[in-house]
C-alpha cells in the first residue's frame, strides 16, 4: 500500500507539473500520449483505491490554474472539461448509460474536437464585454484585449432577438497551414518556436502585447453556451443555428443523428478525413442534443455526463533529434533528414523524418540534441513539428549543411542561383545518384524490372560491369557473372540473376512513356511522359520538338518542356538514349491499330484510374476507357472528368473528393462501360 501511495503522489505531482506547462506556460514538455498514459495510471489507482482520491486530484478538476500576467475573471457558469473514450466499447458503454438515465429518446450531436484552447466570451445586450480562458473552470484569465483583435470574432451580435446575457464557449485555434511560417518568423526574430499548432494558438492568444495577438491568424469556432438570460434553446443544434445568425463562427461540420451506429459512422469518417481540415482535431465530441436531457443527466465536478470525447490515436510523439544526415537523390538533390531516437507514432516505429532542405531546418528552429515533437499524419511520411525548447540543456548544436557531396565529394551548388535546394552537379558519376537512378528506372513508374532493386543496382555498379544506366540493357550472362549479388557461391548465375536478365529483356518492349520516365529528367513524371508519348510518338520526335511544341501538350507545360530541352543538350544523356536504342529498347510507340469506328461515348472526357481493381489490370481498364473515347491522365485535377477507384486508393481519391471530381467504384465502372456515362450520372 505504501508503494501505491508513493506512486500515486508521484503521478499527481507529474500531472500537476505537466498541466502547469501545458495550460499556463504554453510550453508542454510531455506529448499528449505521455500525458494520457499518466492520467490513465492515476485513474486506475483511484479505481482500485477510492480512499486515496482527494478533491484536488487531477481527475476531479478541470485543467490547471492561471498564469500571473492576466487578471482573474470568474465565469458566470463553470467551464467544464470532457471525459474521453478511446474505443467503440467505451463509447457504447457511455451511450448505454445516457440512454438509461435520460429515460427518453436521445439525439446525438456529433462535432469535431478541435485541438485548440477553450475560450469564454461574455456578450451583454449583444456587446462583447469580456473574453476569458478556461483556467480551472471557475476562474480564468481575462484576455479581452487580445480577443478583440482576432478577426471574425464579432464585437457586436447582429440580428434579433439578442439576449440580455450570454456566455459563448468555443475553441481558439491556429490554422495548420500558417504554423510553419509562424515558427520560421519567430526563429528569424530570435524568438522561441512553438512545438505544435495548439501551443501556437495558446501562446499567441496569451501575449502580453495584444497587438501581437492581432497579427497572428487565430480563428474561433464556437461549440457551446454557458450562462444565459433571455435565450433558452431546446436543442444545442438549434442554439448553433441562432449563434450563426448572430454572426458567431459556428462549425459547418456538426451533424445530429439518432443512433449510435450513425455516431460511429461520423467517427470513422473524420478518422479518415482528419487531415483535410484547416485545423488539428484530436477526436469527435458527441453531445446529447436535447437541452432538457442535458440538464437531467447533469455533470460531475469535471465534465458533463451528457457529452463525451471520442479520442483518435495520437499522431504526435516526443523524441530526441540525434543527428541530421543528408541524402543524395536521383536528380542530385541533396536533402537533409532527421535521425531520431526510435519512437512509436500511430502504430509504427519512426527513426527518421525528412527535413526537405537546409532552410527548412532553420525554419523549424530545431537543434541537434533537441527533444522534438514529431507527427505522423495518416500514411504521410513523418515530419518534425518543432522543438521542446524548455528541455534544452545548452549542449544542442545547429545543423550545418555540408558543402560537398557526401557520396562523391563534389562541391554542391544550387541548380539556379535562386534555388533553395543544393545539388550534386556530378550527375553522371556520383555513386549515390547512379544507384538512385537505376533503382528508380527499374521501379513501378519506369521499366518495371522485377529482380532489380536497390541492392541489385548497388551490385551492378560496384562490380563495375555497368558505369551508368546506359550500359544496363547490354548486360548478359557473362557480365552478370561478375556480380556477387546475382551469382551463387560457385560463381554461376543465380536463379534470381537469370530471372532478372529475362525481365530486363522483356522490359525493352515497354511503352515509350516508361522509357521517358526512366531517364530521370527533372520534373518529368508519368503524367508528362504519357502526354509526350501520346503527342510525339517517338523519342526522336521529342528530342527534335521545340519548347513551345512540347509545352502545348496537355499535362506538360513550360517548366517541364524547358527541363526536357536542357536535358537533351547534355552529350552523355543522348548517349544513354543511343545505347538503350542500340540494345533494343523500343523508342517508338506502335501506331495504335485503327479502331473500328465504334461508338465513342466518352469522347472529350479525361479519366484517372487508381487503386486495385478486379475487372482487369490498370492498363487493361485504361485501354477499355480509351476505346470508348476517353483520355487517360496520371493525376487528378479540376479538368478530370472522373476517377475510377479500386481497393486501397490513396491520395488520388482524396484529391478527387477535395476537388469534387466524381469517383466511380468497380460497380459503377461496369455500368459506365455497359450503359455509357449517363447511366452513372456523368
Ligand atoms: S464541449 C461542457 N465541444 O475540449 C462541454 N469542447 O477536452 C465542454 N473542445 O475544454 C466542452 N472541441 O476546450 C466541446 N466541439 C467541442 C470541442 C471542445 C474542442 C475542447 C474544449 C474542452 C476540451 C476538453
Amino acid at each position: 500500500m505504501e508503494k501505491v501511495q508513493k506512486r500515486y503522489a508521484e503521478l499527481v505531482a507529474q500531472i500537476d507539473e505537466a498541466q502547469q506547462r501545458y495550460y499556463v506556460e504554453d510550453a508542454p514538455t510531455l506529448s499528449d500520449a505521455e500525458y494520457d498514459a499518466l492520467l490513465h495510471e492515476l485513474q486506475k489507482i483511484e479505481e482500485d483505491h477510492p480512499e486515496l482520491v482527494s478533491a484536488d486530484s487531477p481527475t476531479q478538476r478541470v485543467g490547471a490554474g492561471r498564469g500571473s500576467s492576466f487578471a482573474a475573471v470568474r465565469h458566470a457558469e463553470k467551464m467544464l472539461s470532457l471525459d474521453n473514450v478511446f474505443n467503440e466499447d467505451e463509447l457504447m458503454a457511455w451511450a448505454k448509460r445516457v440512454e438509461r438515465d435520460a429515460g427518453a429518446p436521445v439525439h446525438y450531436l456529433c462535432e469535431l474536437k478541435i485541438d485548440g484552447l477553450a475560450i469564454n466570451l461574455t456578450y451583454e445586450k449583444g456587446r462583447l464585454v469580456r473574453a476569458a480562458t478556461r483556467g480551472d473552470g471557475q476562474t480564468g484569465e481575462d484576455v479581452t484585449a487580445n480577443v478583440m483583435g482576432i478577426k471574425r470574432i464579432p464585437h457586436r451580435l447582429t440580428g434579433k432577438p439578442i439576449p440580455d446575457l450570454v456566455e459563448i464557449r468555443g475553441e481558439i485555434f491556429f490554422p495548420t497551414e500558417g504554423f510553419l511560417d509562424l515558427n520560421a518568423s519567430l526563429v528569424a526574430a530570435g524568438e522561441r518556436p512553438f512545438a505544435n499548432p495548439r501551443n501556437a494558438a495558446s501562446g499567441s492568444l496569451r501575449m502580453k502585447d495584444a497587438t501581437v495577438t492581432a497579427k497572428r491568424p487565430l480563428r474561433l469556432i464556437v461549440h457551446g453556451i454557458g450562462a444565459r438570460t433571455g435565450f433558452d434553446p431546446d436543442r444545442q443544434s438549434e442554439a448553433y443555428e441562432l449563434l450563426k445568425e448572430w454572426g458567431l463562427p459556428t462549425s459547418d461540420r456538426w451533424k445530429v443523428v439518432k443512433t449510435i451506429d450513425e455516431v460511429r459512422k461520423q467517427i470513422a469518417y473524420y478518422a479518415e478525413h482528419r487531415h483535410d481540415l484547416e485545423h488539428d482535431i484530436d477526436g469527435v465530441v458527441i453531445k446529447v442534443d436535447e437541452v432538457a436531457l442535458q440538464r437531467k443527466l447533469g455533470s460531475t465536478s469535471r465534465a458533463p455526463r451528457w457529452a463525451i470525447a471520442y479520442k483518435y490515436p495520437p499522431e504526435e510523439a516526443n523524441t530526441k533529434l540525434l543527428g541530421v544526415s543528408v541524402n543524395v537523390g536521383r536528380t542530385g538533390r541533396v536533402t537533409p533528414f532527421a535521425q531520431l531516437e526510435a519512437v512509436q507514432v500511430s502504430g509504427v516505429t519512426v527513426t527518421s523524418a525528412t527535413l526537405h532542405n537546409q532552410q527548412e531546418v532553420k525554419r523549424k528552429g530545431v537543434l541537434i540534441g533537441d527533444t522534438v515533437v514529431i507527427r505522423r499524419a495518416g500514411d504521410v511520411i513523418p515530419e518534425i513539428l518543432g522543438p521542446v525548447v524548455d528541455l534544452r540543456d545548452g549542449s544542442e548544436t545547429e545543423f550545418v549543411m555540408p558543402t560537398h557531396c557526401p557520396s562523391c565529394n563534389t562541391k554542391l551548388a544550387p541548380a539556379k542561383e535562386a534555388d533553395v535546394d543544393l545539388r550534386c552537379p556530378n550527375t553522371q558519376q556520383c555513386p549515390a545518384q547512379l544507384v538512385e537512378r537505376i533503382f528508380y528506372l527499374a521501379g513501378r513508374d519506369g521499366f518495371d524490372i522485377e529482380g532489380l532493386g536497390y541492392k541489385g543496382a548497388q551490385g551492378l555498379l560496384e562490380s563495375g560491369i555497368i558505369t551508368d544506366e546506359g550500359d544496363l540493357f547490354s548486360l548478359d550472362e557473362e557480365k552478370l557473372g561478375k556480380t556477387s549479388f546475382y551469382t551463387n557461391k560457385n560463381g554461376a548465375i543465380s536463379s534470381n540473376g537469370r530471372k532478372f536478365l529475362e525481365n530486363l529483356e522483356a522490359s525493352k518492349q515497354q511503352p515509350l512513356w516508361r522509357v521517358i520516365v526512366s531517364l530521370s529528367i527533372r520534373h518529368v513524371g508519368p503524367t508528362a511522359a504519357i502526354a509526350l508519348a501520346d503527342q510525339f510518338g517517338s523519342m526522336e520526335a521529342i528530342e527534335n520538338a521545340t519548347v513551345e511544341q512540347m509545352a502545348a501538350a496537355e499535362g506538360v507545360g513550360n517548366i517541364i518542356a524547358v527541363s526536357l530541352k536542357e536535358w537533351f543538350t547534355v552529350p552523355w544523356h543522348r548517349e544513354v538514349v543511343r545505347k538503350w536504342a542500340e540494345a533494343g529498347v523500343r523508342m517508338v510507340d506502335d501506331a495504335k491499330p485503327a479502331k473500328p469506328a465504334g461508338p465513342q461515348p466518352l469522347a472529350g472526357m479525361t479519366a484517372v484510374v487508381t487503386g486495385t481493381l478486379t475487372l482487369g489490370t490498370r492498363d487493361e481498364i485504361q485501354d477499355m476507357l480509351v476505346d470508348l473515347g476517353a483520355k487517360i491522365a496520371g493525376s487528378v485535377s479540376k479538368k478530370t472528368s472522373f476517377v475510377v477507384v479500386g481497393e486501397n486508393a490513396g491520395s488520388k481519391l482524396t484529391k478527387a473528393e477535395s476537388l469534387g471530381v466524381p469517383t466511380l467504384d468497380e460497380e459503377a465502372l461496369n455500368k459506365l462501360l455497359k450503359d455509357g456515362p449517363a447511366a452513372v450520372g456523368l
